[in-house]
């Protein structure tokens, strides 16, 4: 069977960080004699109207692929691709949730799995600070430090350590009419976490990041890497995290509680590979390569 795919990543952010993953991914189904080709998101357009609903891209007409690795976020894209009948990985629902961590918490939550206490902070449409009560039930909840995190971010930039009652009115003050949650913090996770990768129903690579002056133990953020064989534990937990938001695969950030018990922190639907590679010299892109051929194979047969 002749499988052809398309690999969707975003141009519009500077650096070769994203189409980083979109090589790895092409090279891995290069290997696989797939026909596979690059696109960035600007060069599709989601085209609709009362009589037609269609991707249009340079060829014309368009020949549209079999599957689609979507490694971006643009979810109205991923959506229209699937609305076309083609097999998109992650979903577009997928990638919704882990895009949003608090869509992520809400479904780790109803799937019972281990997360930090959480508050979502109530929508506001100009900088509203809580009432005096309810300010002082989310600091008795979660007490101090505590974690302040923006629903949207990446490499830990969009999350924050706050120490007191002053602090905490400034940064929902900074913050405005952003979505964020306020969050216990996890002290015997200070400066480290794990990584786990999920493929399909499996942890195929992982690894512990530390950081020796900072909370947050995102590489990007100055922290450092090494090999991590997880326990049963962790990667059990792990592939649930996947499951609960419906992803194919994912990276998983798991952060150390009491008596070393893993609670999830956050699960990225489009982690990017390379440093998992730099620390295990293990492909993540091989593993979800061959997790879309067999899933499309078994369609097809079926
Ligand atoms: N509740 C928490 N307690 C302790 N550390 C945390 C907590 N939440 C996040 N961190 C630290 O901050 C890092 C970044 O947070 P994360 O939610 O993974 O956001 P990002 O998407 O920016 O990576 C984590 O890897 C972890 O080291
Ligand atoms: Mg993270």
């Amino acid at each position: 069977m002749h499988v052809t795919g398309w690999i969707i990543y975003n141009d519009s952010l500077p650096g070769k960080k994203f189409i980083d993953f979109a090589q790895w991914l092409e090279k891995a189904a290069i290997q696989r004699a797939s026909n596979v080709k690059i696109m960035s998101n600007s060069e599709l357009l989601s085209f609709l109207s009362q009589s037609e609903l269609s991707v249009l891209t340079e060829e014309q007409p368009s020949a549209l692929p079999d599957f689609v690795v979507f490694t971006d976020k643009d979810i109205y894209l991923a959506k229209q691709l699937e609305l076309l009948g083609i097999s998109v990985f992650n979903s577009s629902e997928a990638i919704r949730i882990s895009d949003d961590k608090i869509l992520t918490y809400q479904q780790l939550a109803t799937a019972k799995l281990p997360i930090p206490k959480t508050i979502i902070y109530p929508k506001t449409f100009t900088s509203q600070q809580l009432k005096p009560g309810a300010l002082q039930a989310a600091i008795h909840r979660l007490g101090f430090p505590m974690i302040v995190k923006e629903a949207f971010g990446s490499f830990g930039e969009q999350v924050y350590l706050i120490h007191n009652k002053a602090d905490l009115i400034q940064q929902i003050k900074n913050l405005a009419t952003k979505p964020f949650v306020l969050q216990r913090f996890i002290s015997t996770s200070y400066g480290k976490d794990l990584r786990l990768h999920v493929v399909g129903n499996k942890v195929v690579a992982a690894m512990k990041r530390q950081s020796a002056h900072d909370f947050r133990a995102n590489i990007t953020a100055g922290g450092t890497m090494e090999a991590y064989e997880p326990s049963e534990e962790e990667q059990k937990l792990a592939i649930l995290a996947t499951q609960s938001i419906g992803a194919d695969f994912a990276g998983v950030d798991l952060l150390v509680g009491e008596n070393d018990s893993p609670i999830i922190c956050e699960i990225n639907s489009n982690a990017h590979i390379r440093n998992l590679f730099d620390a295990t010299g293990i492909n993540v892109a091989t593993f979800i390569i061959d997790y879309i051929f067999k899933k499309i194979e078994g369609n097809t047969n079926a």
